[in-house]
């Protein structure tokens, strides 16, 4: 079985701007700026130009970014966090990584993001803040995440991996809260050539904290202050960032293109499409869609060359890393329902119109 679509397909980025990559790789061997340094620091200014914010600071990968960000907010044991159930598995770690706990929210069932409806309920003398995800591209209810937080002293963290150029009322993601963090990894909307990542702030004093932590503690070298890490990102990634960034908004508006025609033109009740509220604009990093039959469906897509995925088959609060929660089924039953339901249809910028229109006709088709 030969597949003729892919989920996603990185090599067509590489091969349309292989010279400029290329060359921002040997700038950086030339001079062997590889760990931080010039490159790095270079993307730091341009993606917080991008994003809107005075300070972004690189790092190796997402999952540190969220690690790093729970820092700067004070989170540590003894601490709760509320998180989605719906996401992926890292915006957890970044909690737990801190020794505090991630206090899992059900999502809505139409806009498979957090339910900020619940989040009044999860709050306890222990809730330090609120981590909301912009889960596949979407913007979650911020506003609404806002009000509760700032009812309880709480503070709002944005997970803006799946997001890059997402917008919540006017505002980008990645500037509405007190940090966000981003990942770069490859398939990301922004992405890497291996692992990257970003948090965002406006808070001088939380991007020197976050400085210090991800060189190993040090604001002057050899001199550790405190236990720090080594979590930053490297200068070929910086780079190759850097090239990435100036086409971002050209792949944001084909993703919004590609998305919006799946939205108009796939017509069949056997799919459930995830709903935009109002005053949002999603970068649709993932085109998830829920149904019945998802496995008879994957399969048909397969047979037919196209392939197909599932974000995610297991919510976060059903994971076996988090059974010592006491979870059970049925604590958050949206998201279970999306978790058994999802599928991931092909979207990435560089599909072509004919393979978006084959999407589109196998999707109508399927019985
Ligand atoms: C929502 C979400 N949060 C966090 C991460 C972690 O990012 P990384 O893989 O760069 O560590 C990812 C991506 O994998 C993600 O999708």
């Amino acid at each position: 079985m030969s597949t003729d679509i892919r989920r996603i397909d990185l090599t067509r980025d590489y091969e349309a701007h292989r010279e400029e990559y290329r060359q921002a790789i040997e700038a950086v061997c030339r001079e062997a700026a590889f760990s931080g340094g010039k490159y790095a620091d270079a993307f730091d200014r341009e993606f917080a130009a991008y994003v809107g914010t005075p300070y972004a600071c690189g790092v190796n990968n997402g999952t540190s970014a969220l690690h790093l960000a729970m820092l700067a907010l004070g989170v540590g044991p003894g601490d709760e966090v509320i998180v989605p159930a719906n996401t992926y598995i890292a915006t957890a770690w970044g909690v737990s990584y801190t020794g505090a706990v991630p206090v899992f929210v059900d999502c809505t069932a139409d806009t498979w993001e957090l339910d900020t409806s619940l989040l009044e309920r999860s709050v306890t003398p222990r809730t330090k803040g609120i981590l909301g995800v912009h889960l596949y591209g979407q913007p979650f209810d911020y506003a609404g995440a806002r009000e509760v937080a700032d009812r309880h002293g709480l503070f709002v963290a944005e997970d803006c991996a799946q997001a890059h150029g997402a917008r919540f009322g006017g505002r980008n993601v990645g500037t509405l809260g007190d940090v966000a963090c981003f990942s770069f990894y490859p398939g990301k909307n922004l992405y890497a050539f291996g692992e990257g990542g970003s948090v965002t702030c406006k808070e001088e004093a939380y991007y020197r904290h976050m400085t210090r932590l991800k060189n190993q503690g040090c604001d002057v070298a050899y001199h550790h202050d405190e236990i720090g890490y080594n979590y930053r990102l490297e200068g070929l990634q910086g780079a190759v960032l850097s090239v990435s960034l100036r086409y971002l908004p050209r792949w944001t508006a084909r993703r919004q293109e590609i998305g919006r025609r799946y939205e108009r033109e796939i017509v069949n009740p056997l799919i459930q499409m995830q709903a935009h509220p109002a005053g949002t604009e999603p970068v649709y990093h993932l085109f998830v869609v829920q149904m019945e039959e998802r496995d008879r469906f994957i399969r048909y897509m397969a047979e037919a060359g196209v392939e197909c995925h599932r974000h995610y088959p297991v919510p976060c609060h059903l994971q076996k890393a988090y059974a010592h929660l006491g979870h059970r089924r049925g604590d958050c039953p949206n998201a279970e329902r999306l978790a058994d339901r999802c599928v991931t249809l092909p979207l990435f910028p560089e599909m072509r119109e004919e393979e978006v229109a084959r999407v589109i006709e196998l999707c109508n088709r399927f019985r």
